[in-house]
């Protein structure tokens, strides 16, 4: 697991360059990017080398599916698959190849959807909508597979996401000891 608080540009590069080294683009690895918004990122790594096939988005706007979609058809980019999808509610198609309806992801990507969806309203008990994210991300990685996220990390709702995820996961990048004492 990969955090950086910096967004932009230059996370989309820091997170490529992570990509390549850890889950390269040889290893015909699974790739999905939770709230992939307009392509920007898996269009990235679709440059960096990756072959669309391994590439898929989900994101619960129609309108960033179709954005995205009309954008890879100008990029020969077809072949990256995105979804409507809520995260939090609904499952994505399961990874090109897998046999389960479920998981089998090699690297899930969330570039400020995490922070996004913290920013919901709370239900009646208090519960805000990210709760359900740690649980809904660990179901569709595979086994020893990557989460690589660059949010935010809002102090009370970061440890849940930390123990859930993957409790013997590694970091890289700045900040997040900041953050979470
Ligand atoms: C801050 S934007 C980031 C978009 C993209 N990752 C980027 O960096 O350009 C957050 C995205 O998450 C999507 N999103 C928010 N909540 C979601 C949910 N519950 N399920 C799927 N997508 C969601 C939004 O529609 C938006 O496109």
């Amino acid at each position: 697991m990969w955090i950086n608080r910096r967004f932009g540009q230059d996370s989309v590069e820091k997170m490529v360059d992570w990509a390549l080294e850890n889950v390269p683009a040889s290893s015909d690895p699974r790739i999905l990017e939770i709230g992939s918004g307009n392509g920007t990122l898996l269009f990235a790594l679709r440059e960096a080398g990756y072959a669309p096939p391994c590439l898929s988005g989900l994101d619960y706007s129609p309108d960033a599916v179709n954005l995205a979609r009309m954008v890879a058809r100008t990029r020969n980019s077809e072949g990256i698959a995105f979804h409507v999808c809520d995260f939090l509610s609904e499952l994505p198609p399961p990874a090109p190849g897998h046999v389960d309806a479920l998981g089998g992801w090699d690297l899930l990507l969330d570039k400020g959807t995490y922070d996004a969806i913290a920013l919901g309203e709370k239900d009646e008990s208090g519960r805000s909508p990210v709760a359900a994210y740690p649980v809904r991300a660990s179901r569709l990685l595979r086994e020893n597979g990557y989460f690589l996220i660059t949010c935010k990390l809002q102090h009370d709702l970061a440890p849940i996401l930390l123990l859930i995820i993957a409790p013997s996961m590694q970091f890289y990048g700045r900040g997040v000891e900041d953050e979470l004492h």
